[in-house]
């Protein structure tokens, strides 16, 4: 059975202290409230990640992650952070490919794929966001877009490494907008990733493919969204910045 996970993006939000208080609000309602198998992802700026880390110690579920890394090991890179530097906060995980990061900082899938190789050479499980613009929705052709994302990005992988993968859909018009995708148009999308996956490796890979969805995710339209089969999870925007919003999304899974 693959896992069920529900990750926050934290975004470029919260300072120090508000994320740790954020955290701490979350591990308790966590640790009171949710006892199905799901697993819980905080991705957080990395200014927060070694304080989450050491807060999430004791609490099974709960993961952290950051929400970016440079695609090198080391050097003369200013500002920049690696994968082994994250891993030493503690973090477990890595949002890799956002569509933010796509958009504003010119992320292309070949420079993705040097991100997702160097966060698993450090033990860091990436979460590859993938997804099309409302033009490329609109033009039909977001189908053509996830796969040439998905085979640029990801599908260099070996089978083995390529098991240590959550992937993301996330429809870029459906980002911050208020406009969720309908539970179908998402299920849709999910079992075409799913299908690609089967195509490059194998179906059982395939079925173990944790494949979240994000976009305007909220208490109230994540149950249908994560009710579709091939729908594992949420990667939580907005709503990861509430504690009581975020802890009820993670409980559609108790
Ligand atoms: P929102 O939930 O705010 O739409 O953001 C989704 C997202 O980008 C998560 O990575």
């Amino acid at each position: 059975m693959r896992k069920k996970i529900v990750a926050g993006n934290w975004k470029m939000n919260l300072d120090y202290q508000e994320g740790v208080s954020l955290f701490s609000e979350i591990a308790h309602m966590v640790k009171d409230e949710v006892y199905g198998q799901q697993e819980v992802v905080v991705c957080s700026p990395y200014i927060h990640l070694y304080a989450l880390a050491e807060l999430s110690k004791g609490i099974d579920r709960i993961s952290v992650g950051a929400e970016n890394l440079y695609q090198e090991e080391a050097g003369a890179y200013t500002g920049e952070i690696s994968a082994k530097q994250i891993k030493s906060t503690g973090a477990s995980y890595v949002i890799v490919g956002h569509s933010e990061r796509r958009a504003y900082f010119g992320e292309t899938n070949e420079v993705l794929a040097q991100k997702i190789d160097v966060a698993l050479k450090f033990q860091l499980k990436p979460i590859y966001c993938v997804g099309e613009t409302k033009e490329e929705r609109e033009s039909e052709q977001y189908f053509e877009v996830i796969r040439e994302q998905l085979q640029k990005g990801v599908f260099h992988l070996s089978a083995e490494a390529f098991a240590q993968v959550v992937l993301a859909y996330e429809p870029v018009w459906a980002i911050g907008t208020g406009l969720t995708a309908s539970p179908e148009q998402a299920q849709e999308v999910h079992a075409y990733i799913r299908k690609c996956v089967a195509e490059k490796y194998d179906e059982t890979l395939a079925n173990d493919t944790t494949i979240l969805y994000g976009g305007s995710c909220n208490p109230k339209n994540a149950p249908d969204l994560f009710s579709q089969a091939d729908i594992d999870g949420g990667l939580i925007g907005g709503a990861s910045l509430k504690s009581r919003d975020f802890t009820d999304i993670v409980k559609v899974f108790n």
